[in-house]
């Protein structure tokens, strides 16, 4: 059973590496350079650090093409700084996490290499190919980045199928020396004292492509349950893993309490609700705010006591929240602030997203400034699909995934501080006036307020255990909940929107002792002004 583990009570921060810090002046992120800011991880209270990728890979997808999963870039550095940084972590109390991107390897890892030579090589099986004639692909599926999955091999008369870019070949998790080879690399990251994993659409390994399932296969408990029994049950790990074809019902068995398959998963409902129903994320809908609520009730709801859930606004394939749900002009202090307090009082274990503890925004470039795959290829296609270049150009500002790209802002000197170089994609200009300089000091800042809810998070069982209730269930501007166990009641106001609004709660819910609040008056009155927030304790006499 899982019940008092460690990571019940932690907060784990993500760092997309190649857009962190610069230590050695190529433009882009380094393991040295996050071994320069642990400092500053640990000043903020963090427990864990998620990485996304740092193997070996061409980069195709920025790391999620592995193509060597036991060596480091060179880019980000070597196997030495790997140690290093697990080591420094460990001394500031800090696990870290690595990205495990098993659905698929890099076209240059040596066993697509060897695959894609002849039918009868010994690694063919490792990915999953089938019989065709150019030209007359085995089916209509479609890769995520654009374009046909299937890909054809002249050289063997065959197509593979790849779930996203050409260079992203699906292994064939139905091969048992594919599950094998990869046990055995998953231990010796165990074995150089990683914290955890964080598995990469782990709800995608267990394809029939010839049925055109792709998420949700029926084997994938199975062998999410042989993964967890082969690796991650030898350890004290945590595990998430992203599903974003996971329901409730699904979420129970990921996160099973027996620990039979992973922690946790990123579950994306919430995240999904600005897009047009049935269609991509670039088919921009307003937030419907009672659905957010009512999504947000039942996970809690739902895997209380039966799972856990994951707690996140941002990641580096999302925009960033303030812009998005937030106010990223006048209000963006207040609204970072009350979107943090609305998340982190929640069950679940809470990622905070470089730069989300600083508020950092959106970015508004030109198309030439966007370095990500998927953007440049919905540009493509869309414009060749003869949408209008400006509609286009609405959904990248909107949704791409560059948006949580650019580099982080430590300070206002040249490029944020970030590089000494050139760096590998634009800064956001906004970096003179939204930096870390300016904010670790200053308990009144965003991150002060981030900082201070990892604080009450560990101080609080409640925060972790409290069963949740949802307060005003109907009301269109507040979000607002009620989390309660043994001791004590957490009680959660946040007003949405800019529109000063008055809050109807019963006198006797109102009650407790003001936390945090996001501004510095706040007090018991009903009246909430623009994105306030507020959250209360109250210690129940025992
Ligand atoms: C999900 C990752 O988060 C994303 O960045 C990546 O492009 C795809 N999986 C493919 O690995």
């Amino acid at each position: 059973m899982n019940d008092n583990k460690w990571w019940k009570s932690a907060v784990i921060y993500q760092i997309y590496p190649r857009s962190f810090a610069d230590s050695n002046k190529d433009g882009i992120g380094d393991l040295q350079g996050i071994i320069s800011k642990l400092d500053y991880l640990q000043n903020l209270g963090i427990n864990a650090v998620w990485l996304s990728p740092v193997c070996k890979s061409p980069q195709d997808d920025n790391g999620y093409d592995i193509s060597d999963y036991q060596d480091i870039d060179p880019m980000f550095g070597t196997l030495g700084d790997m140690e290093e940084l697990i080591e420094e972590a460990g001394k500031r109390n800090i696990r870290i996490i690595m990205d495990l991107v098993l659905n698929h390897s890099s076209d240059e890892h040596h066993w697509f290499q060897e695959a894609k030579k002849s039918r009868e090589n010994p690694y063919h099986d490792y990915y999953i190919w089938k019989d065709g004639a150019e030209d007359v692909p085995p089916n209509d599926m479609r890769a995520a980045f654009g374009g046909s999955a299937w890909e054809w091999v002249p050289e063997i008369k065959q197509y593979y199928f790849h779930q996203f870019s050409v260079k992203q070949p699906d292994l064939n998790w139905e091969n048992p020396k594919v599950r094998q080879e990869i046990y055995d690399m998953i231990n010796w990251w165990i074995g150089k004292g990683v914290g955890g994993f964080r598995l990469d659409v782990i709800d995608q390994i267990a394809k029939e492509p010839d049925k055109k399932i792709t998420n949700n296969g029926p084997r994938l408990h199975e062998f999410l349950r042989e993964l967890s029994r082969e690796t991650f049950q030898k350890a004290d790990l945590v595990t998430v893993g992203e599903a974003w074809g996971a329901t409730t019902e699904l979420a129970k068995l990921y996160s099973n309490p027996d620990n039979s398959e992973l922690s946790m998963v990123f579950q994306f409902e919430h995240i999904c609700l600005d897009q047009i129903e049935g269609k991509e994320k670039w088919d921009l809908a307003p937030l419907p705010f009672l659905r957010l609520k009512e999504v947000f009730a039942r996970w809690q709801r739902e895997l209380q006591g039966k799972g856990w859930n994951s707690l996140f606004w941002n990641n580096h394939d999302l925009p960033r929240i303030v812009s998005r749900w937030g106010n990223d002009g006048k209000y963006r202090i207040e609204s970072a602030k009350m979107l943090a307090i609305l998340l982190h009082g929640m069950q679940g274990t809470p990622y905070i997203y470089q730069g989300e503890e600083l508020g950092m925004t959106n970015a508004v470039y030109e198309i030439e400034e966007y370095r990500d795959i998927e953007t440049l290829n919905l540009y493509r296609e869309r414009l060749e699909k003869g949408y209008k270049e400006e509609n286009i150009m609405d959904s990248i500002h909107a949704k791409s995934r560059d948006n949580a790209r650019t580099p982080m802002q430590w300070n206002d000197g040249e490029n944020a501080g970030f590089t000494d170089g050139k760096p590998w994609m634009k800064v956001n200009p906004n970096y003179k006036e939204i930096n870390a300089a300016q904010q670790v000091d200053d308990t009144d800042s965003i991150f002060g307020c981030y900082k201070e809810l990892i604080r009450l998070r560990k101080n609080h069982p409640v925060f972790i255990d409290g069963d949740f209730r949802m307060l005003l269930n109907d009301n269109e501007n507040i979000f607002a909940y009620a989390r309660e166990d043994a001791g004590s009641r957490l009680l959660v106001i946040c007003n949405f929107y800019e529109k000063t609004v008055s809050c109807l709660l019963d006198e006797d819910e109102l009650s407790g002792k003001l936390l945090i609040s996001n501004y510095k008056d706040a007090d018991q009155t009903m009246i909430l002004r623009p994105y306030e927030a507020r959250m209360y304790l109250q210690e129940k006499k025992l």
